[in-house]
């Protein structure tokens, strides 16, 4: 099939790395075709970018397959590299022969027309084959890369964590459960589901965090970050929640919540950077044709002093702000996106760290203050989004931690080995979490996170 022997459109019209008159073998896939008496032009994209390369046929009897090509089609055309003509494009290729691979029919249903974002995730199966679902998933997968070169280049080992875990991390309980038992012929014991006779003889759920496995490895290792799939059932259907998304989850020994604030935004702006400087005709598309504020917003972040404030400080903002919110403000309460946008979008117009929150309201693995009311935990907080990252120092205090999950009912029995690393050599240590897809959103400009992974799980919705 020319697998080796064939060049990739990107080859040609982004990188501008093949030679003008040079014979080239193209593979991929018809996005127009237009046929008069004297010409006839195809043009098709390979998914290795986002432009066409358009194929062009001089004297189109000689060939009668085009008649029977449309849009959809996949085809193998050669022919010679040209400079082109026309307005809008540098290269065309002057085709001496065309052959079709696979046929598409009229039913197909990527036409020329602009489809809604809503009935492109009813055909997952075909949107990577639109403009914008083709840019997201080149984008994704090079920030991938990204995520893994800032944290590789800085020395940090990346730790896979496991999914199906038997403790709570987050403390939220919305988690998945995982069972073999059959519902309605689960064992019981004393009038209880009996987990013991279950697969794993425990009670097992999809992790929603690998933070306390990531704490051990980093109580080894120094400097580790994970990155992989999390599963939350919390039921918000909202447009930045997903049941399934994938975290970035650096975990740092000797780390305080200053250290790691100094990273988490050294991070966000690498990746923001990272976007704009290697994935530069993908992000001129989002800005053309998704959201053409999308660079300006890019680089007011990374040129941002990040602002860094207590939960306190900003709660009297908000209770000053005059501003009538959904969920009225005082403190103790957990912040909702609409006061985290106020601080972000009204206040200080800018990204803001957030940090000392409520011990209430948090996780029962942040370090405690000595005004024992509050935790060193900290949210990065972006304009358009809210929350982006939410991390902490850690408790490394055997005591505290202990009366600390005593006190949030959790049974200090089912954690002894997180109990252990604060007895064998415990330091401070902190981490945070990156929402993989709310940086890709913010990243492409696309609004729902339904549109930032190929195959988004959410309530009602796990289909592909
Ligand atoms: O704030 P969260 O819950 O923090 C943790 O899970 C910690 N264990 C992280 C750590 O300290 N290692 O989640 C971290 C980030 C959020 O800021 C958000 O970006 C993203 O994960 N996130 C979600 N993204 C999509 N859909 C959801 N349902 C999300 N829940 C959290
Ligand atoms: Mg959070």
């Amino acid at each position: 099939m020319d697998y080796f022997k064939r060049t990739k459109i990107a080859r040609i019209i982004v990188d501008e790395a093949v030679a003008l008159n040079s014979e080239v073998v193209i593979l991929g896939w018809v996005r127009t075709i237009r046929i008069s008496k004297e010409v006839a032009f195809v043009e098709i994209n390979d998914g290795s970018c986002v432009g066409n390369l358009q194929a062009v046929f001089q004297n189109p009897d000689n060939f009668q397959i085009l008649k029977q090509l449309l849009t959809g089609a996949a085809v193998r055309a050669i022919g010679k590299l040209a400079e082109s003509p026309a307005k809008g494009q540098k290269f065309d290729l002057v085709a001496s022969g065309i052959e079709m691979i696979g046929e598409a029919d009229q039913t197909y249903p990527l036409q020329k027309k602009r489809h809604t974002f809503e009935y492109l995730r009813e055909i997952a199966h075909l949107r990577p084959r639109t403009n914008t679902f083709g840019a997201v998933n080149r984008v994704r997968s090079k920030i991938s890369y990204a995520v893994h070169k800032f944290f590789q280049d800085r020395g940090f080992y990346y730790i896979h964590t496991p999914i199906i875990s038997a403790s709570d991390c987050e403390g939220a309980g919305d988690m998945f459960r995982v069972t073999t038992f059959e519902l309605n012929k689960a064992p019981l014991k004393d009038g209880k589901i009996d987990f013991e006779e279950d697969f794993f003889g425990a009670e097992t759920y999809l992790s929603v965090s690998g933070q306390l496995e990531a704490e051990i490895a980093a109580m080894a290792l120094g400097d580790v970050y994970t990155f992989g799939p999390t599963f939350r059932a919390e039921n918000s259907n909202t447009s930045r929640h997903a049941s399934e998304f994938w975290m970035i989850e650096p975990e740092m020994a000797f780390a305080e919540l200053e250290d790691n604030m100094e990273i988490a935004v050294d991070f966000l702006k690498y990746l923001f950077r990272f976007a704009l400087e290697e994935c530069r005709d993908d992000m001129a598309f989002f800005g053309q044709w998704v959201d053409k504020t999308l660079r300006d917003t890019l680089e007011f972040v990374i040129n941002s002093e990040f602002e860094r404030l207590s939960y306190t400080e900003a709660v009297k903002i908000l209770e000053k702000s005059g501003e009538k919110f959904d969920f009225p403000v005082k403190w103790g309460i957990d912040l909702q996106s609409e006061h985290e946008r106020y601080l972000t979008e009204k206040t200080f117009k800018k990204p803001v760290i957030l940090y000392d929150y409520p011990r209430e309201i948090k996780a029962f693995y942040m370090r405690v203050n000595d005004d024992e009311k509050t935790v060193r935990a900290m949210d990065v907080l972006v304009p358009k989004i809210g929350e982006i990252i939410g991390g902490s120092q850690r408790e490394e205090r055997y005591d505290v931690l202990l009366a600390n999950m005593t006190a949030k009912g959790i049974n200090p029995e089912a954690y002894g080995w997180y109990l252990d690393l604060r007895k064998y050599g415990t330091a401070p240590h902190s981490g945070f979490g990156l929402g993989f897809e709310r940086t890709l959103m913010y990243i492409t400009g696309m609004a729902n996170i339904r549109d930032v992974m190929p195959f988004p799980r959410v309530p009602r919705w796990a289909k592909f």
